[in-house]
């Protein structure tokens, strides 16, 4: 097998949303593994494109150099996660670019590749034609301002740049022009039949044939492969400009990675796994949204190049924190770092783990919740069944296992449970895996309860049962082990030295361990505090980045701030405004013409005494029409609101009309 996870881009860090994804896979990986499957796991850094060619200018650094330092970041993130790749590769290699251009080459020569001349947002002061998302302008359906050129975020219209009201460039601020390139395209809509096939002979969720049949029903678009220099990227064989575009060269940034490791191994071949007739079996994790490329693209792209298509593709859904989108703003873009400096994450591993299923649904992260169920599940029923006896086996019995199990019946419970979990795990109900295994916990807890070694212990007739019920009890406990290896890597390695065995398989937690020498119990786990996930949610507001791109949308220039007109007024008249409670009618002197201005002023100021006072008003504000009349303007004042609430006065010396600068 070989199983893949989605190619993270290397633009910014990796965080909690990220790792559903990872963490998914790297448990799947690890539960292949540990049937004694032949399970390889392979990914990359996805390292091209316009927005990290982009940062990388920005920063003042070549791509090479920032691609290389975030994807130094995400190997560190992977490692302490125990997200553990065969191998981890970069898009941007010698590998990709081989394949990406054989690919091509080949495609191309079954005549599935043609060019069109295409018209394009351009950016003339940047001197580049600009991505959808570069170019921001109002929505025409819902008229929201500052919408990116390809959705409107605000009521999810498909727009395009052109389509756009008032359309800017990100880049420079300035009116994109249109202008004409020549592009290269991917003959998709000629696959629909074996698109079709694929569809049928893999072994795909329902909502992902759902959502193909919804794209053939739609009919398949060709596809747009090349972008125009400046480009991070490969460059299109006979041009002199052209590049790749970034979505053609990630997926085969999978063959790559494979292939990179491959090189490195005897026993790996790559074309026994990526052969058009390979009986290897190949699986996708993704996330929902990267579907159209992995179940259409992909496949169609690998059918024409003559190699073999993906046995499945495993989307997931997104993740919420506290039932929200993650938000800088209330401390939930958590990056996977700030996670690690506070928590353990077997703890993220199991939480996760405890949430997933094999749907798209998203899954949320609601912290109250990951605090009360680690503490529960994993420090107070799964370890302390361990805790609870293997004191009594280490001091009284010179840490000697009995050589027989005092319930077998008991035990078969556990053992009985083997192919069920195992069947959950393989089809990615791991909420169902880990809530069998935590009922079974429940009942060595009782068991113990029912036992009470503790008291056993002190009457000199049952001493001698003690060994037997802990024997019993720290069996449970390690086939319970087992069956989290998966989730709990690092937790399952400190139970397997505990329990003195050389490696675990998923077979092993069928046969009880009996009559075997154990080492002393070290606790496995410390219960998790709330104020660590206070600390979490500080630091990850803090740790948000004034300029990152995410916050870019908050931010003005010092050009937008600049187009403020400013002026002094005097108050020639101020009144309260019938029915309104918080409006008083201004009427301004800002010395070319009177303006007439409502304030929310009412519950600070007596009307009375403001005639005669100068003021600051933004004076280039589109008039608004509100229910009272129109608004030429707005007075500055500075406050929290209601009674305190203070305007902005300029000394009389000042004359109406006057800038303000
Ligand atoms: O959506 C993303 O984050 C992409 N970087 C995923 C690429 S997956 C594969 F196609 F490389
Ligand atoms: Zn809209």
């Amino acid at each position: 097998m070989l199983v893949t996870s989605a190619l993270p881009y290397v633009n910014g860090p990796m965080h909690m949303g990220h790792l559903v994804e990872y963490l998914q896979s790297d448990i799947w990986v690890r539960f292949q593994k540990l049937r004694g499957h032949k399970c390889t796991y392979v990914c990359a850094s996805d390292s091209h494109g316009t927005p990290i060619m982009l940062k990388a200018r920005e920063l003042g650094i070549t791509a090479e150099q920032l691609t290389g330092e975030i994807s130094a970041q995400f190997v560190r993130d992977f490692l302490d996660f125990s997200i553990h790749f065969d191998n981890y590769h970069t898009t941007h290699s010698v590998e990709n670019e081989e394949l990406v251009t054989g690919i091509y080459n080949r495609l191309r020569d079954a005549g599935d590749i043609y060019t069109k001349t295409i018209e394009q947002s351009y950016d003339v002061k940047e001197g580049m034609f600009l991505p959808d998302r570069f170019v921001r302008g109002t929505c025409p359906r819902c008229k929201s301002e500052d919408q990116p050129g390809d959705a409107c975020e605000v009521c999810g219209t498909t727009n395009t740049p052109e389509s756009l009201i008032n359309p800017l460039s990100v880049l420079s601020g300035t009116t994109p022009v249109k202008r004409e390139s020549e592009h290269y395209f991917f003959r998709l809509s000629a696959y629909e039949e074996r698109l079709r096939q694929w569809m049928s002979a893999a072994t795909l969720d329902k909502h992902v044939i759902a959502k193909l049949d919804e794209w053939f029903e739609a009919g398949l678009q060709d596809w747009d492969i090349s972008r125009d220099a400046p480009y991070f990227g490969f460059r299109i064989p006979d041009t002199d400009d052209k590049y790749f575009y970034v979505w053609l060269d990630a997926p085969v940034g999978y063959l790559a990675s494979f292939k990179h490791l491959c090189d490195r191994r005897d026993d790996l071949n790559f074309d026994e796994y990526w052969k058009a007739d390979s009986n290897a079996e190949v699986y996708h994790f993704i996330g929902k949204d990267i579907m159209y490329f992995h179940t259409l693209f992909w496949p169609a792209v690998l059918q024409g190049a003559g190699f073999r298509t993906p046995t499945s593709v495993y989307a997931h859904g997104f993740l919420t924190v506290n039932g929200q989108k993650m938000s800088k703003s209330r401390g939930t873009f958590i990056k996977a770092r700030t996670y690690l400096d506070n928590l353990n994450p077997e703890f993220l591993r199991y939480y996760y783990a405890a949430k997933l299923g094999h749907t798209i649904e998203d899954i949320d992260l609601n912290l109250e919740d990951f605090v009360a169920r680690v503490n529960s599940d994993l420090v107070g029923k799964l370890i302390n069944i361990a805790s609870r006896c293997a004191g009594f086996i280490t001091k009284q019995f010179d840490g000697q296992l009995a050589a027989s199990l005092p319930d077998p019946a008991l035990f078969a419970e556990f053992t009985d449970a083997s192919e069920i979990i195992a069947d959950h795990y393989e089809r990615r109900e791991f909420s169902k895996a880990m809530r069998l295994v935590m009922s079974l916990a429940d009942k060595a807890n009782r068991y113990i309860d029912d036992q009470k070694p503790w008291i056993m212990a002190k009457n000199a007739d049952s001493a001698g049962d003690v060994q037997a019920v802990c024997t019993q009890g720290l069996n449970m406990f390690r086939t319970l082990m087992i069956y989290l290896a998966p989730v709990l890597p690092v937790v399952a390695e400190g139970a397997r030295a505990f329990l003195n065995e050389k490696v675990w398989q998923w077979q092993d937690a069928s046969q009880p361990l009996l009559s075997a020498g154990v080492e002393p119990f070290k606790p496995l786990l410390t219960r998790v505090e709330p104020e660590q996930v206070q600390r979490l949610i500080a630091q990850s507001e803090e740790s948000t980045p004034v300029a990152a791109t995410e916050s870019e949308d908050d931010i003005i220039s010092i050009d937008d701030f600049m187009k403020i007109d400013l002026r002094i007024a005097r108050i020639e008249t101020a009144e309260a405004v019938e029915g309104a409670d918080k409006l008083l009618a201004l009427t301004l002197d800002v010395g070319d013409s009177s303006r007439k201005v409502f304030a929310g002023i009412k519950a600070a100021y007596d009307p009375d005494s403001l005639v005669g006072r100068h003021v600051i008003v933004v004076a280039n504000l589109a008039p608004r029409r509100m229910k009272f009349g129109v608004s030429e303007g707005m007075v500055l004042a500075a406050g929290p609101g209601g009674s305190d609430i203070f305007l902005l006065s300029a000394d009389q010396g000042a004359k109406p009309g006057m800038r303000v600068k």
